[in-house]
């Protein structure tokens, strides 16, 4: 077969930063054809045929790549993997990559989780499942005391974890999740779980049921606020790699939770295949497990998918035909930096529909993207449509140029209501200068 006929067409599912860079990254690849999103957004556009399906609409994206021949479906977001799409697509012969529903459960459910971790000894904070409200109480009040946190079993798009400073504080949080079922279904269990002190970093790695190939380290900010102050988000920012994750730190991450956990999921009857994403808190130089998720970090895709040299589509298919051992990855060594820019009022309410100001001013810049997340094409404008709008990602020679390059462009860029965190790369400084001045 000629190279021109084996090129293929990728499907990627998702409407995020995380799926922007990934159809962004896919259509780099000389093997790709044509890449396809959805439902995707503004941004996407660019470098994709978006298709108006929405993520949770499993049959419909059937349906889709059945008729438009796709070669390969990547899957963004959790939530369709926690359903079954990989099991729907696999059932009809569609070749997709990510987690089965049973596998899936590792996000899907933090009940599962910890369950798992501590059946297989991997580091983990302590923790009691509940699913009545008194007695989840009683156990706060009589046997831990606070601070500690409070987790809705299911998925509750980012805010289902509860971290509890007071014990009223803990008792809103139970009372919320079990008898208000603020977060439906994802409230019918509360985990309550020991509060863990240290600094997070997430952990990706590609696995195919055995092979587990770890990508480069990231750091993610979830507070809404500078200094990690305010509700958490989805992630207000990130970059590759995170210093934080040292050498040694890296080999003891992969030794004592990524490859055993990928051994429990196998024992367990749930080969995991896809990503696995470690959300990890570091104290001394140790590893605990905070959560896990089945999919690309977001915004953390976005940096790491700056560095990454290797070509994407060789990595996924590698990991579905189960040979991922043959790959080794090429980073690019400098360092790719994220500025999240948010509505006004997310994470809670917020307005959409804003025009976005100075976005071809960031285009004419080298090294730099622009990753869209809640984006809208509207009357040939550019409008907010989300929470998350855009992603500003920057590769520099090291992290101050990173932080300078992104935080340049992200001045050029503005709408009604506009925030974003100043101090993305704060962190990673203080390890690598011992201090936290930019
Ligand atoms: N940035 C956190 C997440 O992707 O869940």
């Amino acid at each position: 077969m000629s190279e021109e006929n084996s090129r293929k067409r990728v499907l990627v599912i998702g409407s995020g930063g995380r799926e922007h860079a990934l159809c962004w990254k896919f259509s780099q690849s000389p093997r790709v054809e044509e890449v396809f999103c959805a439902p995707g957004n503004a941004g996407i556009s660019q470098h994709a045929t978006c298709i108006s399906i929405k993520a949770d609409d499993l049959d419909g994206l059937a349906d889709f790549a059945s008729k438009n021949n796709i070669d390969i479906t990547i899957v963004g977001p959790e939530a369709p993997l926690a359903q079954g799409i990989v099991d729907l697509f696999s059932e009809r012969g569609l070749t997709v990559f990510g987690p089965s529903k049973k596998a899936a459960e590792i996000e899907a459910s933090k009940v599962f989780t910890k369950d798992l971790l501590q059946k297989y000894n991997i580091p983990t904070g302590a923790y009691r499942v509940f699913t009545n409200a008194e007695e989840a109480k009683d156990y706060i009040k009589e046997e831990t005391g606070v601070p500690i946190v409070v987790k809705a079993d299911g998925l509750a798009a980012g805010k289902g974890v509860i971290l509890c400073y007071t014990l009223p504080e803990a008792m809103d949080a139970v009372d919320l999740i079990l008898e208000q079922r603020a977060f439906g279904e994802a409230g019918k269990r509360v985990v309550v779980e020991e509060f863990l002190v240290g600094e997070e970093a997430s952990f990706m790695a590609i696995t195919d049921g055995t092979t587990v190939l770890p990508l480069a380290t990231s750091q993610d900010h979830k507070a809404v606020f500078d200094n990690d102050q305010g509700p958490n988000t989805g992630g207000m920012g990130a970059y590759s790699p995170a210093p934080v994750v040292t050498p040694q730190l890296f080999q003891t991450v992969m030794e004592t939770i990524m490859i055993p956990t990928v051994e429990a999921m196998a024992k367990e009857g749930r080969p995991y295949k896809g990503v696995l994403y470690a959300g990890l808190i570091i104290k001394d130089n140790e590893p605990k497990v905070l959560e896990f998720n089945c999919r690309f970090g977001d915004p953390e895709a976005q940096p790491i998918l700056m560095r990454m040299k290797t070509d994407l589509l060789d990595l996924v298919e590698a990991a579905i035909e189960e040979d991922l051992d043959r790959i080794e990855l090429d980073w690019d060594p400098r360092t790719a930096l994220c500025v999240v820019l948010a509505s006004k009022g997310y994470p809670g309410g917020y307005e959409t529909g804003k025009v976005i100001h100075g976005l071809e001013k960031v285009q004419e810049l080298d090294e730099i993207m622009v990753f869209h997340a809640g984006t809208a094409l509207q009357d040939g404008k550019i409008v907010t449509a989300g929470g998350r709008v855009l992603g500003v990602t920057a590769l520099g020679d090291s992290v101050r140029e990173a932080m300078k390059r992104a935080y340049d462009a992200v001045s050029l860029i503005e709408w009604e209501g506009m925030h974003y965190r100043k101090d993305i790369g704060l962190k990673a400084l203080k390890h690598i200068e011992g201090n936290s001045t930019p």
